[in-house]
């Protein structure tokens, strides 16, 4: 693979790639819409990702190429950058802005991208994009941030700069990934540990719903305003800075503070979400995946009953995997409406889980999901070159 994106670069540039770098996407194993309201999540790095090679060049010029896109983009070095309305670019566009206006000397550069994800489906492509760049220009450039100033600097952004009010689980979580771990992450102190992911004689399966997203993004924001509005109404009794910095039982006591029907179901799910990543990491360090698998499955519900950001297409995966024998736990993962489920499958049964929910779900979407086997992966890292 990386000889053919050589080849690539060496027919668009006319020069040899100087360096190779890889951003997986990332998985939410559960803590669902948790992340921007300081709780916990617990997200692993995948196999699929975005690489970037990168050559310098002497024009004084960023030149932007997509093999996904089939898109060069070419633009000066300068001091500040915009959105171009051309969405992918934006993203590493929203980096280096980031950079000059930090004050760092960044230099003309050839780059090429190519991505396996499946873009746009809630595995975090863009998180990807934007910490693939950032690592690659802050290693080359020798600009001297830690990883976690560029996790922030990636969210900010994606906050500032494209616009979405998104917490900080993907970009931390594809920049700080580690094999074969969760990481469970406090999204308020940004404190985490990588809790060993043993799978026994399961593995994780993704099933993208392959549903085009529409209005995601506003949908997105309006349920991060729904949190603020509950937190408001809750800080008129308590002091706090975020929802989860109360748990189930101080949050009945108060609830009634919450007179807006909606915005009580939103509270209700990330109170209760929150509880439920203690006790699924618990679980996992037990070993116990029947316990874990169960609690996936009230993670989704809750998402689709009380968070209402699930849909047809992600309910009809999950109904589906709890009805397979060989399946323990199944839940939507990312933002929702639409984008990916996760299910943990025996190994063994793996395709035959693959025909039968690709079946199902056909028969009643009435187009066909992509499923694919991942293990959990590093994060962001160089591949070669330097
Ligand atoms: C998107 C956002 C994350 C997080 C998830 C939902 O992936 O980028 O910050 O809020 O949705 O958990």
């Amino acid at each position: 693979m990386n000889q053919h994106l050589s080849q690539e670069f060496q027919q668009a540039y006319n020069q040899q790639p100087q360096a190779t770098f890889f951003c997986p996407g990332r998985i939410n194993l559960i803590g669902e819409h948790i992340d921007y309201n300081g709780g916990l999540v617990m997200p692993c790095a995948i196999d699929f990702g975005t690489t970037l090679l990168i050559a310098p060049n002497t024009e004084g010029v960023f030149r932007l190429r997509s093999l996904n896109f089939d898109e060069t983009l070419e633009i000066p070095v300068q001091t500040a950058y915009e959105k171009t309305g051309r969405e992918w670019y934006n993203y590493p566009l929203g980096v280096m802005h980031h950079f000059v206006q930090d004050g760092k000397e960044i230099k003309g550069l050839d780059m090429l991208y190519h991505g396996n994800l499946p873009i746009g489906s809630g595995l975090s492509s863009s998180a990807s994009i934007e910490i693939v760049t950032a690592y690659a220009l802050n290693e080359y450039f020798k600009s001297g941030y830690t990883k976690l100033e560029l996790v922030i600097q990636a969210k900010s952004v994606e906050n500032n700069f494209i616009g979405l009010n998104s917490g900080i689980m993907d970009q931390f979580a594809v920049a700080f990934g580690e094999k074969d771990k969760a990481l469970m992450l406090n999204c308020d102190t940004l404190d985490y540990e990588a809790v060993d992911a043993n799978l026994g004689d399961h593995v994780l399966a993704i099933i993208s719903t392959n549903k085009p997203r529409k209005l995601a993004e506003s949908k997105y924001n309006e349920r991060v305003k729904e949190c603020q509005e509950a937190l408001a109404d809750l800080q008129k009794e308590l002091s706090i800075d975020y929802l989860c910095d109360i748990d189930a039982e101080t949050f009945r006591k108060h609830q009634h503070l919450i007179t807006n029907e909606v915005v009580l179901k939103r509270a209700t799910h990330v109170i209760e979400e929150n509880d439920r990543v203690k006790a699924a990491a618990a679980a996992l360090s037990a070993g116990n995946l029947q316990e874990f698998g169960q609690l996936m499955y009230a993670s989704h519900e809750s998402l689709q009953n009380l968070y209402e950001v699930s849909g047809l297409e992600l309910d009809t995966i999950v109904a589906y995997s709890k009805t397979d024998a060989n399946v323990t736990g199944a839940r939507m993962t990312g933002a929702g409406f639409g984008g990916c489920a996760i299910a943990l499958v025996k190994a063994d049964a793996f395709d035959d889980y693959s025909k039968k929910v690709t079946a199902h779900y056909t028969e009643i979407v009435g187009y066909e999901p992509s499923v694919y086997r991942t293990s959990i992966n590093d994060g962001v890292r160089l591949l070669s070159g330097e």
